[in-house]
């Protein structure tokens, strides 16, 4: 019997050899391992064997079985491999079809301005800093010398967010009114205090992010774009800070641009200044896009408060700083000639494609 048994299994070994599809595969299981197949044919046999014996023929049966069934499971992975072989070359692609159109997107106008002011401000020597846009009212004003009842507050109304929940501001941050207050950030200057508090000078720094205030019209949306600079260390003057920013506004606008600081106030910085730019389109002679003065006004600047680098812990006699703030949307806006502020947010294709 245990020849049989040996026997059966050589047979199956020929016939799945010869088995290429899974008819035939299935057909080959039915007649060796099927109810009425020939192992059950061998097995009914048992019965006429000696009770010694019986043991080990069984053992045999279960390994021919066992083997039985390796090979029909490699069979039928074969036949399956052989098919899809033999689908795919029946249905050789048609090289000559024209291809599907396929459209390319591109960065958006205020992400390209952003990589572009990243890069300038990489090779003079600034990182990249980052805060939270939903900020805590201390960072947001109170650390740039905005008391609560400071006039200056006016111009950046915002929206505040009623959380008792919220969690206190880190450990260490002076105790000031209205520190439990959040709401979203209406500048960049909020990521000066938080990067003065997390580390020592010299600290040179960009923060881009999104801020947030109650405006909208043509030159106004409820959500816009900033840029914040910031560099701390000894011995900085005003003049670094005219190096700096007529090395930024070259290096963006073109290397003919000049550019020019008019007195201004910010409650952050003493002297403050706004910085305008020669315009590059009509060479500073004047147009109708920079109403006739051949200068556009890009942003606000200034020497940092002593009062702001004391709130740090900084010693003002020891070190000081220079920042600025400048609005992204309004550069691209600028370098595009795009005279409505909102186009860059209504994700018209036909809009964003031309830029
Ligand atoms: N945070 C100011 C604003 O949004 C802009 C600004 C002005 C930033 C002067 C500065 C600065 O860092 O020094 O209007």
């Amino acid at each position: 019997m245990i020849d049989e048994l040996n026997q059966l299994l050589e047979s199956a070994k020929g016939e799945l050899s010869q088995a290429l599809d899974e008819a035939a595969v299935e057909a080959a299981r039915i007649k060796f391992l099927g109810k009425k197949g020939s192992l059950s044919g061998v097995l009914r046999g048992m019965g006429k064997l000696a009770a010694e014996e019986r043991p080990k023929v069984g053992e045999i049966a279960n390994q021919v079985k066992a083997a039985i069934e390796a090979l029909l499971d490699g069979a039928k992975q074969a036949a399956n491999d052989r098919k899809l072989l033999s689908d795919l070359n029946r249905e050789k692609p048609d090289v000559t079809l024209p291809a599907t159109p396929r459209r390319r997107g591109h960065r958006h106008p205020v992400s390209q301005a952003m990589d572009d002011i990243a890069e300038i401000f990489a090779r003079l020597g600034f990182k990249v800093a980052s805060g939270p846009e939903i900020e805590w009212d201390l960072y947001n004003f109170e650390m740039l010398a905005i008391p609560p009842d400071h006039p200056a507050r006016d111009m950046q109304d915002t929206f505040y967010i009623d959380d008792k929940t919220a969690p206190l501001p880190p450990p260490g941050s002076p105790p000031t009114v209205g520190k439990q207050t959040l709401l979203l950030r209406t500048h960049t200057s909020p990521v000066q205090a938080r990067t003065m508090l997390s580390q020592p000078p010299p600290i040179r720094i960009i923060a881009p992010g999104k801020v947030y205030r109650c405006d909208s019209d043509a030159t106004h949306t409820p959500m816009f774009h900033q840029v914040e600079c910031l560099h701390v260390e000894e011995g900085l003057s005003m003049a670094h800070l005219r190096g700096t920013l007529d090395a930024f506004m070259k290096a963006f606008f073109g290397p003919d641009t000049k550019t020019r600081l008019r007195p201004s106030y910010f409650p952050f910085t003493e002297p403050s200044a706004e910085v305008d730019v020669s315009h590059f389109l009509c060479g500073g002679k004047g147009c109708r896009l920079c109403k006739g003065t051949g200068w556009l006004e890009v942003l606000g600047s200034g020497m940092v408060n002593p009062d702001v680098l004391r709130m740090a812990g900084f010693d003002p006699e020891k070190v000081t700083g220079y920042a600025f703030g400048v609005g992204i949307d309004r550069l691209a806006m600028l370098r595009h000639g795009i005279d409505d502020l909102r186009a860059l947010f209504e994700n018209d294709v036909r809009f964003l494609g031309q830029l």
